[in-house]
């Protein structure tokens, strides 16, 4: 197959001018760092090197090959991440004071784009696996519930694959949203290598009007790297297009677009062949690890991502101990770890390097090389499953608040977010009655030294809540 990789191309014929610099970035094709050849491909938007923000050349060539992979009748590069697509897709299609249904657990880029445009959130709770306490997706039930008890959202928000790899029932969720008229909107910011080959259907292609994926997360592409695709109708994508000029940069990376280039063009040579001999091989490493004692290995949908446990002792641990011989997983919560493996086959003897690896890392956790965190049973949350905010955003802007120590804040509004990072999902959010749940959930995560985001005194164990009387 010819691999066509325009904007790499485009910088490639750049560089063999061996053009001088009079122009920015001031690091002058590299010249003025000790690392020239990484910095060589940083280049601004000069003649033959296109426009980000109103493509004609390399870019548009780029972005129609994009399409073409992902079958979409619009695509768009993001220099700035899903982060910025969720907030492009959220301006889109509700203005200031509408109402959209979001899914409880989204990445806070969600939350942020919410209160920032002032868009009233209905929030949707996923259902939760009651074996291993992990969210699962928002059924069509709780979404049916949410138009019932507050009519008149705009569109509806969710998140599709999880951290866990698991995918919505898209379909379902497209027929009853289409059956309202309302846009559905998705954050597949983990689903970017989703299609055909892989054999996990993207959630675009299942219908949705809308879906963000950062290709940095599971294709070859530099951090920040992400893309969107879209159906919405011209008058959507003029506002869609005024929000992404107006979130990003004007001076777009150009490493950044050449990876987004690469990233395509990986993805787009995938075959089904291919990619089911790719998974054998992670399929026979995953058996593998299914033979230590005590050790499970969940996998979802996403067969390239799996969620290990080790009885009794905590995610934390685990995720240190596979530090200690090198194995960088993605994030611990609770009593599991999520790893996310290479798209790629898996040579056997890197199979066997890495069960081995496991074993000294089992070894080292049980010898207490590294502090044991016992695993806490979380409680688990949600039980309302549609819920609004319990003030509005004006309220919140022009609540001082008072701190209280963390039992007294049950029943209270929150002034902060609190969010445990990784993953980047807030446990409790700015605006939210706080409930003993969520208390309990916090002290846990504190117990078992989970990094948390937000809570301007919560080490000395205070959230910022509204003063009495102020509320509702
Ligand atoms: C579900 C989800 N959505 C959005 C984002 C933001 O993506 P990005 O880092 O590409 O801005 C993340 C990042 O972790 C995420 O996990």
């Amino acid at each position: 197959m010819k691999h066509e990789l325009p904007i790499v191309h485009a910088l490639q014929r750049h560089l063999d001018r061996t053009p001088i610099s009079w122009h920015v970035p001031g690091h002058k094709n590299g010249t003025l760092t000790p690392l020239p050849d990484f910095f060589k491909w940083d280049v601004t938007e000069l003649p033959g090197l296109d426009d980000f923000h109103h493509p004609e050349e390399a870019i548009a060539d780029a972005i129609a090959l994009l399409r073409k992979v992902y079958d979409a009748k619009a695509s768009h590069f993001l220099v700035n991440g899903s982060t910025v697509g969720n907030w492009a897709m959220l301006a889109a299609i509700a203005t200031r004071g509408e109402r959209v249904y979001v899914q409880r657990n989204s990445h806070k880029s969600v939350f942020n784009a919410l209160e920032w445009l002032g868009i009233e959130p209905i929030f949707l709770e996923p259902d939760i696996h009651e074996e291993t306490g992990i969210s699962g997706h928002v059924s069509r039930e709780t979404l049916k519930e949410a138009f019932t008890k507050y009519p008149g959202g705009v569109g509806v928000f969710i998140t599709s694959p999880t951290y866990y790899g698991e995918a919505a029932d898209i379909m379902s969720l497209v027929q009853l949203t289409a059956s309202h008229e309302l846009p559905l909107l998705v954050d597949e910011a983990h689903g970017a290598h989703f299609g055909e080959a892989f054999g996990v259907r993207s959630a675009f292609e299942l219908g949705a009007t809308a879906v963000v994926q950062s290709a940095h997360k599971t294709l070859p592409a530099l951090t920040m790297g992400a893309w969107m695709h879209e159906r919405f109708s011209e008058k959507t994508r003029r506002k869609l297009q005024r929000a992404l000029q107006a979130f990003q940069t004007s001076s777009p990376s150009y490493l950044l677009l050449a990876s987004l280039d690469y990233a395509r063009s990986y993805r787009e040579q995938w075959t089904v062949k291919g990619m089911s001999d790719i998974q054998a091989s992670h399929d026979a490493f995953i058996e593998a690890l299914q033979r230590f004692d005590h050790m499970t290995v969940l996998r979802f949908d996403d067969w390239s991502r799996m969620t290990l446990t080790y009885e009794g002792y905590s995610g934390d641990a685990l995720l240190h101990a596979l530090r200690a011989v090198q194995l960088d997983a993605e994030f611990a919560l609770g009593d599991h770890v999520v790893c996310i493996l290479p798209l790629r086959p898996l040579a056997k003897s890197e199979q066997n390097d890495w069960v081995h690896r496991v074993e000294r890392a089992i070894q080292m956790m049980k010898s207490e090389g590294i502090p044991l965190k016992r695993y806490i049973e979380q409680p688990i949350m949600g039980k309302i499953q549609v819920s609004a905010l319990s003030c509005s955003y004006e309220q919140l802007e022009q609540a001082t608040g008072t701190f209280r120590q963390l039992d007294e804040c049950i029943g209270h509004v929150s002034l902060e977010t609190i969010i445990p990072y990784p993953p980047g999902i807030p446990l409790i959010v700015r605006g939210e009655r706080i409930t003993a749940e969520q208390v309990l959930r916090l002290r846990h995560y504190q117990t078992v030294a989970v990094h948390l985001q937000g809570g301007e005194q919560l080490q000395r164990g205070a959230l910022r809540v509204i003063e009495e009387g102020f509320e509702e």
